[in-house]
C-alpha cells in the first residue's frame, strides 16, 4: 500500500510540471503505458497470495482512475491553451495600415473621346457603332471611292486573308480592317430612313507608323441627313463643337478640299492653340491646324443606300481623336499613347 501511495505522490509532483500536450503524453507513458508504473503494479498482483489480491487490486484501480481523471482535466486545459495561442499568433492586426492600391484612370484618348461624345449628345446626336473588320464594299465602294484610289493601296490598307472566318469570308481582297469610320455611314443608312443625326466613334487601321501615325488610331464620324440640311448646318455644328472642346475664342476656318464621298468637301482648321495664330513649329508657321474633314454627302452615296438625292441632303465629317488629344494636351509624339508608360499616363489623371 505504501508503494501505491508513493506512485500517487510521484504522479502529483510530475503532473504539476506539465506545460504541453507533449509533456502530458510522456506522463501517460510513464504511468499508464504498457511498461508504466501503474500497469506494472497490476501485473505484480499475480505474485501475491490470493487473499491479499482484492484490496490491493482495488487500491491500484483507484489510483489508475485518479490518474486518468487528472490527465483528462490536464488535456482539456492544455489543448484549450494551445488553441488560443495558435489563434493569437495567426490573428490579423486590424490597426495595421492597409495595402495601398493606386486608383487607375481613363486613357487620355478615351477622356477626349468621352468629351467629344458628350458634346455631340448635347446637340442631339446619337452614338452608332460598326465593325472594325469591314467589307471592301462598305469601306470603299459604297463611299464612292473608286478601285484605283490611292487609299486602296496595300501600303495603306490592311487586307484580311481569306479563310480567317472558317471559310465563310469572301475572297481575300474583299475584307479589310476599316481605314476610317465612314463605312458606318453606309451601314446605318442601309438600316434606317432620314432624319438621321449620329456620330460613330471607333478604332481604325492603316499601315503607317511615325511620330504622327500609328497602325491603329481612333476616329469619330458624324452624319446628319434630312430634307433641307445645308452647309450652314455643318458649319454651325462644327463651330459649336470646336468651341466646346477647346475654347469659345478658338478661330475656325473651312478650306475647300476633296473627299470622294462628299461634294463640296472641306478641311476644317482651327487657329493654332500653341502660338495663338502667330506661327510656330507645330502649325509650321501657318497659324492654323487641320483638325477634321467634312462636306455635303455625295449624291452617289445616297444612291448606294437607296435614298433619293433629290429629296434628302446631308453633311458628314470625320476627325482623328489622337490628333485632337495631342493638341488639347500639347503632346508631340502619337506613339506615347500606346507605350503604356505609367509616368506618361499618370499626367492625365483627373
Ligand atoms: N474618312 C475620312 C478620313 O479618314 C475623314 C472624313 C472626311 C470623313 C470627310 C467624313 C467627311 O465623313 O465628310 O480621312
Amino acid at each position: 500500500m505504501e508503494e501505491i501511495e508513493r506512485i500517487r505522490e510521484a504522479f502529483d509532483a510530475d503532473s504539476r510540471g506539465i506545460s504541453s500536450l507533449k509533456d502530458l503524453n510522456r506522463l501517460r507513458i510513464k504511468y499508464l503505458g504498457r511498461r508504466g508504473l501503474v500497469i506494472q503494479e497490476l501485473k505484480s498482483l499475480s505474485s501475491l497470495p490470493p487473499s491479499e489480491r482484492p484490496p490491493r487490486g482495488r487500491a491500484i484501480n483507484d489510483l489508475k482512475a485518479y490518474i486518468e481523471s487528472v490527465m483528462e482535466r490536464l488535456e482539456e486545459e492544455l489543448s484549450a491553451a494551445e488553441l488560443k495561442q495558435k489563434i493569437e499568433a495567426e490573428s490579423i492586426d486590424i490597426t495595421l495600415p492597409g495595402k495601398y492600391i493606386p486608383p487607375g484612370s481613363s486613357h487620355p484618348v478615351n477622356r477626349v473621346l468621352d468629351e467629344i461624345v458628350e458634346i455631340f449628345r448635347f446637340m442631339g446626336f446619337t452614338v452608332e457603332e460598326g465593325p472594325e473588320v469591314e467589307l471592301d464594299y462598305y469601306n470603299f465602294e459604297a463611299l464612292n471611292i473608286p478601285k484605283d484610289h490611292p487609299a486602296r493601296e496595300m501600303q495603306d490598307t490592311f487586307y484580311v486573308a481569306a479563310g480567317g472566318g472558317g471559310g465563310r469570308l469572301p475572297a481575300e481582297s474583299d475584307v479589310v480592317l476599316r481605314t476610317h469610320t465612314s463605312p458606318v455611314q453606309i451601314r446605318v443608312m442601309e438600316k434606317r430612313r432620314p432624319p438621321l443625326r449620329f456620330i460613330a466613334p471607333g478604332k481604325v487601321y492603316r499601315c503607317d507608323a511615325d511620330v504622327s501615325h500609328t497602325p491603329m488610331f481612333h476616329q469619330v464620324e458624324g452624319l446628319m441627313v434630312d430634307e433641307g440640311v445645308t452647309f450652314a448646318h455643318l458649319k454651325g455644328v462644327l463651330e459649336l463643337f470646336i468651341h466646346r472642346l477647346f475654347s469659345t475664342d478658338t478661330p475656325v476656318r473651312f478650306r475647300p478640299s476633296y473627299f470622294p464621298f462628299t461634294e463640296p468637301s472641306a478641311e476644317v482648321d482651327i487657329g493654332c492653340i500653341l502660338c495663338r495664330g502667330k506661327g510656330c513649329r507645330v502649325c509650321k508657321g501657318t497659324g492654323w491646324l487641320e483638325v477634321l474633314g467634312a462636306g455635303m454627302v455625295h449624291p452617289r452615296v445616297f444612291e448606294a443606300v437607296g435614298y433619293d438625292p433629290e429629296r434628302y441632303t446631308g453633311f458628314a465629317f470625320g476627325m482623328g481623336v489622337e490628333r485632337l488629344t495631342m493638341l488639347k494636351f500639347g503632346i508631340d509624339d502619337i506613339r506615347l499613347f500606346f507605350e503604356n508608360d505609367i509616368r506618361f499616363l499618370k499626367q492625365f489623371r483627373v
